[in-house]
């Protein structure tokens, strides 16, 4: 049985002092053992957040980070600065990164290998337009997003990565994929994986869903055979993400 992860993605929202606000709210809610739960905090606020958190079980991540050691990257992170400062994982190629910020599937793929390099635990996201969706082509997208991905990645690096679909037309439009629409994109990725690999990453590795999970539809989305958690954006900011994180009771 897989351990769900159910992680909340904060992207460009809450100061240190709104962290500390959210956190306060949120933290006794959310201190699960059940699930895996994670809050991907803007890099400046890890350092508040890990002392939010301290003696609860929710893990810390980042939204982004760079695949070299250190030196002249203005504006960039390392895999070392994001573990010293506490946090364990990382969201690698989310469809904000490639589209605003033409992050493209040869740099998402030297992220993966440094991530697990630096030993640190990334999501790995992935997903289609409306456009290839509409076009009905959008397995072959994620199928060459996905093998580029993993290019160099050994086997118990794979079993170490967590995969996020997320269809960017149903990311903060409200517009939900059906559980159905989203089970079959994610057994898709898992035997694709399989073919990368073998059963055993096949059957270990987690993949969640994302785009506009909320309290409503967590349930349904989590009970899918192949979905192993989401990856929550606009819900997460709310005390509404404590509810997605018990979304079974
Ligand atoms: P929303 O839940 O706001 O649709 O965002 C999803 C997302 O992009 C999480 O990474």
């Amino acid at each position: 049985m897989r351990k769900k992860i159910i992680a909340g993605n904060w992207k460009m929202n809450m100061t240190p002092s709104e962290t500390k606000e959210l956190i306060s709210k949120l933290k006794s809610k959310c201190d699960t053992n059940d699930v895996d739960v994670v809050f991907v905090v803007p890099s400046i606020d890890v350092t508040t957040a890990y002392e939010c958190l301290k003696g609860s079980n929710i893990k810390l991540g980042t939204q982004n980070f760079y695949f070299e050691d250190k030196g002249a990257f203005t504006g960039e992170i390392s895999a070392n600065m994001i573990l010293d400062a506490g946090a364990t994982y990382v969201i690698i190629g989310h469809s904000e990164r490639r589209g605003i910020f033409k992050e493209d599937n040869a740099m998402i793929n030297k992220k993966l290998v440094k991530a697990h390099k630096a030993g640190l635990l990334p999501i790995l996201c992935c997903g289609e337009s409306i456009e290839l969706r509409e076009k009905n082509t959008y397995k072959e997208f994620i199928s060459e997003q996905i093998k580029s991905a993993f290019n160099g990645i050994s086997e118990n690096e794979a079993k170490n990565t967590v995969i996020a679909y997320e269809p960017i037309w149903a990311i903060g439009t409200g517009k939900t994929a059906t559980s159905d629409q989203a089970e079959e994109v994610c057994a898709f990725i898992r035997d694709i994986i399989g073919t990368l690999y073998n059963d055993s990453v096949k059957n270990e590795i987690r993949i969640q869903y994302g785009g506009s999970v909320n309290a409503g539809n967590a349930k349904e989305l989590f009970g899918k055979p192949d979905i192993d958690g989401g990856l929550v954006g606009g819900a997460s900011l709310k005390e509404e993400f404590a509810s997605i994180v018990n979304y079974k009771s």
